[in-house]
């Protein structure tokens, strides 16, 4: 395995001055601002993983035959590099997105990057631009976006023979542009996004450019995101367009946490698990199990359902306040933000800024 590939190095002749980087890092946003320098490898079945490079973030090439843009070989990974107190710079739990990223590959009958060289990436992009990452004490990170995609020309319908993987880097801060208010959702019913055997539980471009009209269509309907629904019977809740999904049921320590399980047909978000995970450690019973959208209306019309929240690494926790759906809509707890959602989002992003223990090893230092 090609493993120990070494980078060249070219640093950029022209980086951004230091007044531009405080400028950005002063507001974010999310995925407007990318860093000095960017990772390419790539990849042929000649010589398997080779040409790892640090280069200037520069625009890309490609042959107007390159197989992604007819047939759509293309998947990506999402990752945050935060600031801790002592000024060093740690990724949250890498390793599962370099793994998530090779379950991608083998789905879309992509060349799988090892391991070793998706950390290696990080590695290196954080190491030529660690000053874009933002200071600690907030929740601003530095976004982490590899994507690899097929290059090779050709029109005839097969797994490309060439790749290029490619990481790029975004000063982040929220994802929402109101912060942490509680959101309102759409329940998509005409659009679905995944179906049994197809492509939802890899991050496939595809994915994304096949939510976007009901992300419209919700948008429309007055609401921030759109709930998608198991493509068969259009009533088990599976995640949302970015996120995934979590309930809460009845209050304080006695509070059960519910997420839908892992059906295959979305995506098995490293926030969800790790979410899975700190909530047993506080003590709360968790369920990986189907729900359906009459239980959540009836759960949160009686009072039994307490919370609702959406989590991935770009939406951190984001409340769920109101529900919105072809005939009719309701709120959950009349749109308040939720005690155990914001207890576990406290200490999710304590671990990932280093202010609190983190028993589970998450932090990578790089
Ligand atoms: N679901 C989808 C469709 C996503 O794109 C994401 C974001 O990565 C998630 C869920 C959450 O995953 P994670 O927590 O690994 O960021
Ligand atoms: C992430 O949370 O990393 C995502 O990929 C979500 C979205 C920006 C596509």
């Amino acid at each position: 395995m090609t493993t120990a590939l070494p980078f060249t190095r070219t640093p950029n002749p022209q980086p951004a001055t230091p007044e531009r980087v405080a400028e950005v890092l002063a507001k974010p946003g999310f995925g407007q601002h990318f860093t000095d320098h960017m990772v390419t490898i790539r990849w042929n079945r000649e010589q398997g993983w080779h040409d790892a490079a640090v280069e200037p973030y520069h625009s890309l090439e490609l042959d107007p035959a390159a197989m992604v843009l007819h047939y759509g070989q293309a998947i990506f990974e999402g990752l945050k590099a935060y600031r801790r107190p002592d000024g060093s710079v740690a990724s949250f739990r890498p390793r599962a997105n370099a793994e998530r990223f090779r379950a991608s590959a083998r789905r879309m009958a992509m060349p799988e990057l090892p391991d070793e060289l998706f950390l290696g990436s990080l590695r290196e992009l954080l190491a030529a631009d660690e000053r874009w990452v933002p200071a600690s004490g907030g929740e601003e990170s530095l976004y982490l976006r590899p994507y690899l995609f097929a290059t090779e020309k050709g029109l005839g319908v097969r797994p490309s023979g060439e790749y290029l993987y490619v990481l790029i880097a975004s000063p982040a801060g929220s994802y929402f542009t109101g912060g942490l208010k509680p959101v309102t959702v759409w329940l998509s019913t005409e659009y679905v996004r995944a179906a049994p055997g197809g492509t939802g539980a890899a991050k496939f471009a595809g994915n994304y450019a096949a939510s976007l009209v009901a992300q419209a269509q919700a948008a429309s309907e007055g609401c921030d995101q759109v709930v998608w629904l198991d493509a068969v019977e259009r009533r088990w809740v599976e995640e949302m367009g970015g996120m995934n999904l979590f309930f809460v049921l009845g209050s304080g320590d006695d509070a059960r946490v519910v997420t839908p399980e892992l059906t295959g047909s979305l995506l098995p978000g490293i926030t969800r698990d790790s979410l899975l995970r700190l909530a047993r450690d506080f003590g709360h019973g968790v369920e990986e199990r189907r729900i359906s959208t009459e239980e959540w209306e009836k759960k949160a019309e009686s009072g039994e359902l307490t919370e609702v929240f959406a989590c991935g690494t770009a939406a951190v926790i984001t409340p769920v306040g109101h529900v919105k759906h072809a005939d009719g809509e309701f709120s959950i707890s009349g749109g308040r933000t939720g005690e155990v959602s914001m207890k576990l989002r406290r200490h999710l992003t304590g671990i990932q800024q280093g202010l609190v223990e983190d028993p589970h090893g998450w932090m990578t230092k790089i």
